[in-house]
């Protein structure tokens, strides 16, 4: 790893991340405007997360959109660790595979990884792991998803389906290989070591090419496959990175699933958020009132404006007026903190409600073996 002050791995981030660097350091492509004018074209609409950077960077894109004009469809598939409750920043690359989907109107699988959480978690079983497998489901199937093009894969319940394919993957990975990419060391358990193989099975459950929507710390498993999908006669899958949504208590390292305090679960009640944000969600305002008003605010480093920007003001109208207002120092913290509160607790309130109805509706989406 080059003497970054920033870390970015699937199971660890750290620091203020540079996403040039990262693009550098990682081997990625930065997504060109040309790019972003021929994902227009093709789906009539400009994604507020692709206009703002959100998704930021990818790998092969340009090759699934050649195929796709040519008339050869893709797939989509992501995924989730199921460590605890989804926080919302989980939705971010969810959302946006839901809106490929319906624009390209594709197949999506989505894989739940029990067994890695289990592996990758000193103090999880693999019983609660699957709990969250089961509840974070249903936080992805309520963003729209329909059982028809939509399936979902749990690791150890579906292993029957996984295991040829992650046996293909596995054989051509060695040691060094892992070692190299995730630091692993002769401590590292033997599950945490095959595990990228099972990450890599749904990329090849059909026959075409997978475009994978993701955050970027996840983008070193398919490194890997990308270099074994030759060998065994595969299809690079071809990525599309999201930034690391930051945790409430700053830009420094991605929002954890573990840390009850800086991050809001889509479980929280209207109460919760609302401390939440106002107690822990990073201000880039000014210590008082008459320094505001006098110097302004931060937007670019402000949590709070961050998740607007991110996830809960695709209005870019709206959303420069309370840039504006905040930088000249019209705005307070407190004013911009009761704007977010406000939104996410408008989103939960529905999210909630269609959560609950899911339950019934979960089998449907499981995938049969
Ligand atoms: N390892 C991912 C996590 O910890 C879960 C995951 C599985 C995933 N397959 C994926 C994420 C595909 C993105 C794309 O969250």
């Amino acid at each position: 790893m080059p003497t970054d002050d920033f870390i970015v791995t699937p199971w660890h981030v750290e620091g203020e991340i540079d996403y040039d660097k990262l693009i550098k350091q990682f081997g990625t492509e930065k997504i060109s405007k040309q790019l972003l004018q021929r994902i227009e074209k093709l789906t009539g609409e400009s994604h507020f997360m692709l206009r703002r950077g959100i998704f930021f960077s990818h790998r092969d894109l340009g090759r699934i959109l050649d195929d796709y004009e040519k008339g050869k469809k893709f797939f989509l598939y992501t995924g989730r660790g199921p460590s605890g409750h989804t926080h919302i920043g989980h939705l971010v690359p969810w959302v946006f595979a839901k809106w490929l989907q319906e624009k390209f109107d594709v197949n999506m699988y989505f894989q739940l990884t029990d067994d890695e959480k289990f592996y990758s978690k000193q103090n999880m079983t693999l019983e609660e792991t699957r709990l969250f497998a089961n509840e974070n489901a249903l936080d992805f199937i309520v963003l729209g998803f329909k059982p028809e093009n939509t399936k979902i894969i749990i690791d150890t319940k579906n292993i029957k389906t996984l295991y040829p394919i992650a046996a293909q993957v596995a054989k051509k990975i060695n040691f060094s290989n892992t070692k190299a990419v995730f630091g692993f060391t002769n401590e590292t358990n033997a599950g945490m070591i095959f595990y990228t193989a099972l990450q890599s099975a749904p990329c090849f459950l059909e026959d075409k090419p997978v475009l994978i929507p993701l955050g970027v710390d996840q983008d070193p498993h398919f490194r890997i496959t990308r270099d074994v999908a030759p060998k065994i006669g595969k299809i690079k899958p071809a990525l599309i990175h999201n930034i690391m949504i930051p945790s409430l208590e700053g830009p420094r390292g991605k929002m954890s699933a573990s840390e009850e305090t800086t991050t809001i679960y889509t479980t929280d009640s209207p109460e919760v958020v609302k401390k939440k944000v106002n107690k822990y969600a990073f201000s880039g305002g000014q210590p008082d009132i008459e320094e505001h008003r006098k110097k302004g605010g931060n937007p670019d480093i402000d949590v709070s404006y961050q998740y607007l920007r991110i996830f809960f003001e695709p209005d870019d109208a709206k959303l420069k007026k309370i840039y504006d207002d905040y930088k000249s120092g019209k705005m307070l913290s407190g004013e911009l903190k009761a704007i977010l509160i406000e939104k996410i607790n408008q989103f939960l309130k529905v999210h909630q409600e269609k959560r609950e109805k899911a339950r019934d509706k979960l089998d449907k989406y499981l995938l049969e073996d």
